[in-house]
């Protein structure tokens, strides 16, 4: 994407903002819903913006789980790690799929098919270890079904 164009961007969602008090989220939001993550040139056009500094802004990215600094892979998997799952086994089950895929949390495997994030509950507790893919929850997930998951993905 050109400055040119990045520019144009931003100017409409600045605009879109601009009588907003407290503007800075949903401004990060319009920016990741627009390109799919926060790319590092627009920061210092927010910061700019809103007359703070680059590191503010960045600070409120990483405080977030739901902003993401690079481009996510093709499939979004989240793994829930909030009490109940941790009970039944997520932690074992998120070790596994870090080790498999090779990646930190938030990390996106080499060929780009899988992204993996930590979420705190997702309404499933009696059914856990609970995660996520692409946005449809699955249930009891234990080892061999999140291997197949990963498959599934491509991973
Ligand atoms: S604690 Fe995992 S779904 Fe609620």
């Amino acid at each position: 994407m050109s400055d040119v164009q990045t520019i144009e961007i931003m100017q409409g969602i600045l605009a879109r903002h601009a009588k907003q008090e407290g503007p800075l989220l949903p401004i990060l939001h319009s920016v990741q819903a627009e390109y799919g993550f926060i790319p590092v040139d627009v920061v210092q056009i927010i910061a700019d913006h809103l007359n703070i500094t680059r590191a503010e802004v960045h600070g409120v990215i990483s405080f977030y789980h739901d902003f993401r600094d690079a481009p996510a892979g093709k499939h979004i998997i989240k793994i829930c790690r909030a009490e109940a799952c941790q009970s039944v086994g997520a932690n074992a089950l998120s070790d596994r799929a870090l080790e498999k895929l090779g990646v930190e949390w938030g990390g996106t495997t080499a060929n780009s098919s899988v992204t993996i994030e930590a979420v705190y509950c997702l309404g499933l507790c009696a059914c856990g270890p609970a995660a996520m893919v692409d946005g449809k929850v699955v249930g009891r997930v234990d080892g061999a079904k999140l291997d197949k998951l990963l498959a599934e993905a491509g991973a």
